[in-house]
């Protein structure tokens, strides 16, 4: 069986200023309006063979997230719900290291019912258009999975994208080598050689594979991440959908593990890891270049979303929700109106709005 594990932790800086520290970007709205995290609650719901759904995330989003999952399901749904409740983050290791271990000790509670499921990674702040063919992804991922392999779901790339990790396919699914976050120069070549796919970030795995590869490459992490859930408190009650489980871990304990990426920690390092690569109609939405690409385009090549009056404008993207903007001779820019804050920047800049968020940390 198949137990999805919802990660909502990152703040989507390169969507400033509408993802903020606290509206992160799952939270964003589409233009169809649903949020990014209500998609994802959705889609992990609808798969086959799930009962329950763990959701690793900050715990000061803890009421918004569960609304969101409320809201997700369908009304008769049955679904036990779990909240693995982090005090800070730590990245995305820490992160699946601790679920694996709290669905471990929850086997062991059970005295071990059935058939280890298999966790499935989603973050949840990604789009998914075609549910079928994820669908067919992930029950491959779960019969290699199964067979003890760390599965990754490959997408085809399109560019020499600096942001992801890059995945080297070999025979039957076996990866041969995986990178994160090569530079340009490596990220054409790897283009250029055309068996590499990019990492869609979504993984599935057995938890004890997880804690076996963890203890061969990152024992430090494992051993903290136990000491960290042993120190955890617990909450169990009854939701209408079913159980509900909240985990919150403590602060003086998680905050000793070592902040690094799944990827850097473990995918780099494991010879057991697979790849289904896969047509998903994927994004990450990791720009606002990427959320642009959500909207039809005029005769002019803008895209517009809000209250907007655009005369001799071209090639523009204008996002105005709240208040009315009017634009005049300008072309290739990105504009974002918020009720409190408004970016314009080049369109070829649009991977550079996180440089406003760090001069805004750092000025306080
Ligand atoms: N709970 C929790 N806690 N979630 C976290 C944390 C954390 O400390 N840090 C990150 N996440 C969540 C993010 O919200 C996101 O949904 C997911 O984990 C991945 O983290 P990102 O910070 O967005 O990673 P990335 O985009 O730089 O890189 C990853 O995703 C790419 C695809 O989008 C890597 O896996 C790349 O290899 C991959 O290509
Ligand atoms: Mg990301």
């Amino acid at each position: 069986s198949l137990y999805p594990v919802i990660l909502s932790g990152g703040s989507g800086s390169r969507l400033w200023p509408v993802s903020r520290k606290l509206h992160p970007k799952p939270f964003m709205r589409l233009p169809d309006t649903q949020t990014l995290m209500a998609k994802t609650f959705q889609r992990a719901s609808q798969l086959r063979g799930v009962s329950d759904l763990l959701t690793v995330t900050n715990r000061d989003l803890y009421f918004r997230t569960r609304d969101e999952l409320d809201k997700s399901l369908q009304p008769d749904q049955c679904l036990h719900q779990h909240f693995l409740l982090e005090p800070c983050g730590r990245n995305t290791a820490p992160a699946l290291i601790t679920a694996a271990l709290y669905l471990e000790r929850e086997r062991q509670i059970n005295q071990y019912p059935q058939a280890e499921p298999c966790m499935l990674v989603m973050p949840a702040d990604h789009l998914i258009t075609h549910f079928e063919a994820f669908q067919q992804a992930v029950d491959q991922a779960v019969d290699l999975a199964q067979a003890g392999q760390l599965v990754t779901f490959g997408i085809q790339p399109t560019q020499p994208e600096t942001g992801f990790g890059y995945i080297q396919a070999g025979a039957n699914h076996k990866v041969k080598r995986f990178v994160e976050k090569p530079d340009a120069a490596t990220a054409q070549s790897y283009l250029d050689q055309g068996d590499y796919y990019w990492n869609a970030g979504i993984f599935c795995f057995k938890p004890s594979v997880l804690i076996a590869e963890f203890e061969q490459h990152a024992p430090r992490l494992l051993l903290q991440a136990r000491q960290a859930l042993e120190s955890a408190q617990e909450l169990s009650s009854q939701a209408s959908s079913g159980q509900l489980k909240q985990i919150e871990l403590l602060e003086q304990d998680f905050r000793q593990l070592d902040d690094i990426s799944i990827d850097y920690a473990l995918l780099e390092k494991s010879d057991q890891v697979a790849v289904v690569p896969c047509d998903l109609g994927w994004s990450d939405i990791g720009s606002w270049t990427a959320y642009s690409e959500l909207l039809p385009q005029d005769a002019d090549g803008n895209r517009i979303a809000g209250d907007v009056v655009a005369l001799n404008t071209h090639n523009c993207f204008i996002h105005s929700p709240h208040h009315l903007t009017a634009t005049l001779g300008i072309d290739d820019l990105i504009i974002i109106n918020t009720s409190d804050a408004v970016l314009v920047a080049h369109q070829d800049q649009a991977q550079e709005v996180r440089q406003v968020v760090s001069q805004l940390t750092k000025t306080g």
